[in-house]
């Protein structure tokens, strides 16, 4: 078959992996399954993610399955601004511990700084609240260890969101490697590209210091590093990394605090105006007197101690090697990924955004060795929500929707392995030298 010929609707499923799974329930992490009442839900960070996602969405979607019961954050005109964005009428709180005691929740998320998770999650496993955690779980290895410990001890199994494996092209992707079409995989080479807008809004924010985000090696990262131990279905063992900081913060050859009484507007090619979206305007804006905190601060801050330009090489387990980067001043946004197998190379280009027109936003081939030609697969094409990934993870949390095995809500282990990669490229860079997992973690 030629490139050009696409190919419509091939069942790829034939590992036992994979086909054996067939449908299942959804884990016993389903939080819906716990009881038939409507369960009560609190929240701790109510910034963007909390009121979008996990907060006006679960709100009218999920009105039969979910009460809100309270909202808290350490800023307390946010968590006001939060409450009416929401649209929702529950108490709300500037202290967690009081929240917990007064509307006693039965499901926690969290959508806090990275760096705070841990606190949390540890705190409200220990009262048997099931809990449902953004990515990066942690930012530290210590705080992954708080966590494993803690869901352990008190047998709690923690939800860890990782909304990208449930995109209906990734499990695609899972389906085709472990097929066995192109053979055993050796190596894998995946390279994701953050654009002068998306990549820019990270050094705007607080994910622009380690003690926030823990780097974009965690922060971000923890996306394609949990697809890549799914996809193989394997666990990292070592990384050797490299970083630098080209682009933003002392690069800059002017600065200002944040955009909107910037100087330096009409020559700043990254200037954003906020002012012209009232939701962020509302909810950081208006909170600034309570904390300082900026949401368009600028690029340029002499402050930023993250990377914007980072490669690694990750061991895996059972022999895999990946050379990752990831790239955060692009002028395009997207991924190439290729798995490359004893029986051939499975290469997936995707373009979320780009400034010029292309014909086809996605492009997969499958190549068969010594066959001198490569198949053009046709692969969903869901394009917003991180690939369709979110609203198929709500579902699967708050209405048991059925799902493979292989698509059982993510646990603390994974929150673990795929903070953990990134975690190790971090202190490979500021060691100079490979990381391996055993001296981060007990597992
Ligand atoms: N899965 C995804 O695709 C995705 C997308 C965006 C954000 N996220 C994650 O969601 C989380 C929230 O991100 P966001 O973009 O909403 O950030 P945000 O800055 O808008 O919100 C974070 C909120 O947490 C509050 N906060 C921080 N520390 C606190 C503390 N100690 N106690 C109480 N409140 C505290 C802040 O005041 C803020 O309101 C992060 O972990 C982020 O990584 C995930």
């Amino acid at each position: 078959m030629s490139e050009n010929n696409s190919i419509n609707r091939r069942d790829f499923v034939k590992s036992a992996a994979v086909a054996g799974a067939g449908l299942l329930m959804a884990n016993s992490l389903n939080v819906a399954a716990q009881t038939s009442a409507k369960k009560r839900y609190a929240i701790i960070g109510t910034g963007h993610r909390a009121t979008s996602m996990w907060g006006v969405q679960i709100a009218e979607k999920f009105k039969n399955e979910i009460e809100f019961v309270g909202l808290c954050d350490k800023n307390s005109k946010r968590v006001e601004a939060a409450k009416q964005l929401i649209g929702v009428d529950c108490p709300t709180f500037t202290n967690f511990d009081e929240m917990l005691a007064k509307v006693k929740p039965e499901i926690l998320m969290v959508t806090t700084v990275d760096s705070t998770h841990h606190q949390f999650i540890t705190k409200a496993l220990a009262k048997g609240i099931k809990v449902i955690t953004e990515k990066p779980m942690v930012t530290e290895a210590n705080q992954a260890q708080a966590v494993l410990d803690a869901e352990k001890k008190y047998n709690n199994p923690l939800i860890v969101t990782f909304n990208y494996r449930y995109a209906p092209k990734h499990e695609k992707i899972k389906q085709i490697v472990s097929s066995g079409e192109i053979g055993e995989v050796t190596s894998v080479d995946f390279a994701w590209y953050l654009d002068t807008s998306h990549g820019a809004d990270y050094f705007r924010r607080w994910h622009r210091l380690k003690s926030g985000g823990g780097s974009l090696w965690v922060h971000k990262a923890t996306h394609h590093f949990d697809l890549a131990n799914w996809w193989l279905n394997s666990d990292p063992t070592e990384v050797t990394a490299y970083g630098k900081l080209n682009v933003y913060g002392k690069n800059g050859a002017f600065r200002s605090t944040n955009c909107r009484p910037c100087p330096h507007k009409e020559k700043c090619p990254f200037y954003w105006d906020m002012t012209k979206d009232a939701r962020l305007m509302k909810l950081y804006a208006e909170a600034e007197s309570v904390d300082g905190y900026t949401r368009d601060g600028c690029v340029f801050k002499e402050d930023v101690d993250i990377y914007d330009t980072m490669s690694a090489i990750v061991k895996y387990s059972n022999g895999v090697s990946m050379n990752y980067s990831l790239n955060a001043a692009m002028p395009y946004e997207g991924y190439q990924i290729s798995f490359n197998g004893t029986k051939g190379r499975l290469d997936i280009r995707d373009y979320e955004r780009q400034p010029w027109e292309v014909k086809e936003v996605q492009e997969v081939y499958l190549t068969k060795n010594f066959t001198k030609k490569r198949e053009k697969l046709e692969m969903p094409n869901i394009r917003g929500a991180h690939y369709g990934g979110d609203n198929r993870l709500q579902e699967v949390i708050f209405r048991n929707a059925e799902v493979p095995d292989y698509l059982k809500l993510p646990s603390a282990r994974a929150g673990a392995m795929s903070c953990l990669t990134g975690i190790a490229a971090r202190t490979s860079i500021e060691q100079n030298r490979p990381v391996k997992f055993s001296e981060l973690i007990k597992l």
